[in-house]
């Protein structure tokens, strides 16, 4: 380890997670608050400062709209709103890195030296730009290394694949976080390990699972009014009720990987409801499904096949992961044991590789990764439609049941197509298209008129691309 003290933060979607290696000992986990995982959450007090971690998610019962628990997914909205004022979005990631440096600075007792950040692998200069942003918004005196996650996770795993993968050969490294899912190649090299083809799917995570869950309860419950108030709440009590069902859901998920069975509660039904493994796994299986194809294509471009594959990130803890991961690849997964460390402590010997080869007993990992971030860009096109996909994906409708709706499925399905294509640098609509929605009657549907109001938007704005584009 170097003599000057280094921090490494892996900001994530949910939990933000920092290691900090000293010049006179081993890299440790740090803890803020006395945890090691600080949770992502910021909130705007009423006094205009901004509040991080536990402190966050407390202050949110009372008013969720100052709340933003997963600043990472607003990388690209040009600003949040949290109650009576806009952030940018470096602000509000500074927040969380600020807090994280104060704590390191406090525990280190001097300043700290140098800072890495992690960041999922396809983010290009653009977001980058916003990362290093937010350390400067931060006031971290020093330049960020920036090193992209699945690069620190095999950082992380070299020492053990080595033995595991053998010259010449490949191993998987899968992370399955709150947000995203990054797959990626690792090569033994001689002495060295290098970082391969890399995929994942940037709208996969164990949120997705809680938004599965959620739908499922909705379905066994079919009741219209209690459901509309969970998921847009008027009332402090009913945004309070909200938040619980959210995390009810999500320790529950998390408590079904360790238990065949487990109850969930649901506010305003007032109702605790069994549920099992199975269900759960159910219903996460079609997205655990893609994230394997992704990862069987990934292993795919190995020569002759892969011999380890290493699960990292919180929601890897599911058993279906390691199952399906089996049943497609035929390799046992190696599960980390504090999955969401394996970043963090990665980055920390990622960054110190490079410059601290002669001795071989201290550093582990051999320093040579080669990665290429032009090769991975998925920063999105900035096209300007008047509309983003944050803006699409938000957009709530009224339901109705008594009175004629739009079947809610085909809309969910025609905005998620729009908020893909806008994400994709394509118009939102195809221009002159037609659309038409089944109608319901006697079950839920969405208000029709809210709807055609959208979609009206939507065509009218791809309408004017489209003149503009041909003009
Ligand atoms: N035992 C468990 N079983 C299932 N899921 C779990 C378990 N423990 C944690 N998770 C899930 O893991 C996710 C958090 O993982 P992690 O901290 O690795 O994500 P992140 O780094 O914040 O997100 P990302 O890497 O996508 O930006 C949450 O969705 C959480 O519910
Ligand atoms: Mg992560």
């Amino acid at each position: 380890m170097p003599d000057e003290s280094l921090l490494a933060i892996d900001f994530g979607t949910s939990n933000t997670v920092a290691v900090l290696a000293r010049g006179d000992g081993a890299p440790e986990p740090l803890l803020v608050d006395g945890f090691p995982v600080l949770p992502s959450t910021v909130f705007n007090t009423r006094d205009g400062r901004l509040l991080v971690g536990r402190d966050a998610q407390r202050a949110s019962a009372s008013d969720p709209a100052r709340c933003e628990p997963n600043p990472k997914r607003r990388i690209d909205d040009t600003s949040v709103l949290l109650g009576d004022r806009e952030f940018a979005v470096p602000e509000l990631i500074g927040a969380v890195l600020r807090r994280v440096w104060d704590e390191a600075r406090r525990v280190n007792g001097t300043g700290v030296d140098r800072l890495v950040l992690t960041h999922p692998v396809n983010w290009g200069e653009r977001r980058l730009g916003l990362l290093r942003a937010a350390a400067d918004a931060a006031g971290v005196p020093v330049r960020p290394t920036l090193i992209p996650e699945p690069v620190a996770a095999a950082h992380r795993f070299a020492a053990d694949s080595v033995e595991r993968v053998g010259p010449g050969r490949f191993g998987l490294v899968y992370d399955l976080g709150a947000g995203t899912c990054d797959i990626t190649l690792i090569r033994h090299r001689g002495t060295a390990f290098e970082t391969g083809h890399t995929d994942g799917l940037p709208d996969v995570g164990g949120l997705d699972i809680d938004y599965a869950l959620v739908a499922l309860l909705r379905q066994w419950y079919p009741r219209g009014d209690i459901w509309r108030r969970l998921e847009s709440p008027d009332t402090p009590a009913d945004r309070r009720h909200r938040r619980l069902l959210w995390e009810d859901v999500r320790t529950t998920k998390e408590l079904l990987s360790r238990e065949s069975s487990a109850s969930v509660f649901i506010p305003l039904l007032e109702v605790d409801t069994h549920l099992t493994r199975t269900e759960l796994e159910d219903v996460a299986r079609p997205l655990i499904r893609r994230t394997i194809d992704v990862a069987t294509r990934v292993a795919a471009m190995a020569d002759g096949g892969v011999q380890a594959i290493y699960l990292t990130g919180g929601a890897s803890r599911m058993p279906l992961v390691a199952t399906e991961m089996l049943r497609a690849l035929g390799v046992p997964a190696i599960v980390a044991e504090q999955p969401e460390l394996v970043i963090a402590s990665g980055a920390v010997r990622a960054a110190v590789a490079p410059t601290h080869q002669p001795d071989a007993a201290a550093v582990p990992v051999p320093p040579i990764f080669e990665y290429d971030p032009t090769a991975y860009n998925t920063d999105p096109v900035p096209a300007d439609f008047g509309i983003t996909p944050e803006e699409i994906r938000n957009v709530q409708f009224s339901t109705v049941k008594l009175r004629e709706g739009y079947d809610e499925e085909e809309v969910d399905a025609y905005l998620d197509e729009a908020e893909a294509r806008v994400a994709r640098g394509e118009t939102p609509a195809v221009p002159g298209q037609t659309v038409v929605f089944k109608v319901t009657r006697l079950r839920e549907g969405y208000a029709m008129n809210e709807v055609d109001d959208f979609v009206d938007r939507l065509i009218a704005l791809s309408d004017a691309a489209d003149a503009r584009g041909s003009a």
